[in-house]
């Protein structure tokens, strides 16, 4: 592994100089803590299609693709002119714009529960909101969330997120015993956990393929098991969609599992790459946001943010949506890539790794601790996560090819089956 360290920091000697100025200004040298890595991280100076190409000139094939946000690649042509058409006009006006509404359209037909939406600039925030407003409809308290769960750093729901889940996140979080935790693709057992807490249960947020824990898809059965159990409770069920909406198909991934959620919360790919987050519902239930007569007792007051549906967020998503809907061959495409690439990985490493995902998204996991098979965080936490790092990092200093160390690929449009060949060979090597 030295000789790769000595090959990465051979090819990325501007890098570490301004990576240690950006040390100097900022914590850890980054703004998202999962952007570092060891020793430092390559430093951007501009990416375009499938790639992103550093200040010492390496180019390198992006399956992290802006956290999983851009499925068309970075600058698709019809989102850049899009973005520079509405610069022309200016980005940010903090009033009501028609390019809103039009996005709005867009995602309320794709999207059958959006039958009201409200827009903020991050995941985080919809999560956020998303939570509050299940308590407000429901007058309880507790939430329950996946082991493993990512639904950003908002303080309600940074709990259980990483292994050993029963750890606190974070030093400064209150009412934590509000937050209760159920393990995923286990119905019986997060049945018992629901049922304990069901006179305050508020609701339940869960993603249909978990993300950052793993890149595991949850079984219809699972869901739909503590979907009906919610509603028979008078809870809500909160689907977190911000990695799978418009990511699988052209719309949300819980139609096809038949599923009924509240809430959904919507990103990444909803914006086409600038900030965006999205919560809908069914309007009797975001009907608890509308402020109109109501005194403050009775309003859940959510949403909104001074960038909220900036008028840049809402061309660049309408454009990214609308092009995959003119467009839906771009889901046959990637997702049989997704395919090509679970199955060939698999194979080069001998079936020492499970490669989990769905669609376009993968994940490689090094199998030890007798695990054989990755359905919830807890397995892919005991696999051996320092081989993956080391993986992914010997892709990034000999293979030009990028993967965020540790976490799962995204594959989009402006990725070609060559590509993934170049991911098999490396791990071949590997
Ligand atoms: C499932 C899920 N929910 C919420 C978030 C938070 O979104 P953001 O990073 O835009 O705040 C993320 C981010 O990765 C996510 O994966």
């Amino acid at each position: 592994m030295d000789g790769y360290l000595a090959e990465y920091k051979k090819r990325t000697r501007t890098s570490a100089k301004i990576f240690a100025k950006s040390s100097k200004l900022h914590v850890n040298g980054v703004s998202h803590n999962i952007r570092f890595y060891e020793p430092y991280p390559f430093v951007v100076k501009k990416s375009s299609g499938k790639n992103l190409t550093d200040v010492d000139d390496n180019d390198y094939a992006d399956y992290w693709m802006g956290h999983w946000s851009l499925i068309l690649g970075h600058g698709p042509k019809q989102v850049k002119e899009s973005l520079k058409k509405q610069i022309e006009k200016s980005w940010m006006y903090g009033t009501v714009n028609e390019q809103t509404i039009r996005l709005s359209e867009l995602i309320s037909k794709a999207v059958p529960v959006a039958e009201k939406i409200r827009y903020v600039t991050s995941g985080t925030e919809a999560t956020m909101y998303a939570v509050r407003l299940a308590r407000s409809v429901t007058g309880k308290g507790i939430i329950a969330k996946i082991d493993g769960g990512w639904h950003g750093y908002t303080s309600d729901l940074l709990k259980s997120v990483s292994w050993p889940f029963a750890e606190s996140e974070s030093s400064g979080m209150v009412n934590e015993e509000k937050i209760v935790s159920i393990p995923y693709n286990d119905l019986e057992e997060s049945l018992k956990i629901l049922k304990k807490h069901s006179k305050d249960l508020a609701g339940v947020i869960i993603e249909p393929v978990l993300g950052g824990a793993g890149c595991i898809p949850a079984t219809r059965d699972y869901l739909k098991g503590v979907e009906e159990f919610v509603h028979k409770n008078k809870s809500l069920f909160i689907l977190d969609e911000i990695v799978t909406g418009f990511r699988f198909r052209y719309g949300c991934l819980y139609p096809t599992m038949k599923l009924d959620p509240d809430i959904v919360t919507l990103g990444k790919i909803a914006g086409g790459g600038m900030a965006i987050g999205v919560m809908c519902g069914k309007k009797e239930i975001m009907g608890f946001a509308d402020t109109a007569g109501k005194k403050k007792s009775e309003r859940s007051y959510v949403g909104g943010g001074t960038f909220s549906a900036n008028p840049a967020s809402m061309v660049t998503g309408y454009a990214t949506l609308s092009s995959l809907k003119s467009k839906k061959s771009v889901y046959s495409k990637i997702n049989s890539l997704g395919e090509f690439a679970r199955k060939e990985i698999t194979k080069a490493f001998d079936g020492r790794v499970a490669v989990t995902g769905k669609g376009s998204l993968f994940m490689t996991h090094f199998l030890q601790n007798g695990i054989s098979e990755i359905t919830n965080s807890a397995q892919a936490s005991n696999c051996d996560t320092q081989t993956l790092q080391r993986y992914h990092f010997k892709m990034i200093a000999h293979d030009g090819i990028f993967f965020l160390p540790g976490k799962l690929g995204a594959i989009s449009d402006a990725h070609s089956k060559e590509d993934i060949k170049k991911i098999v060979l490396a791990s071949e090597n590997f």
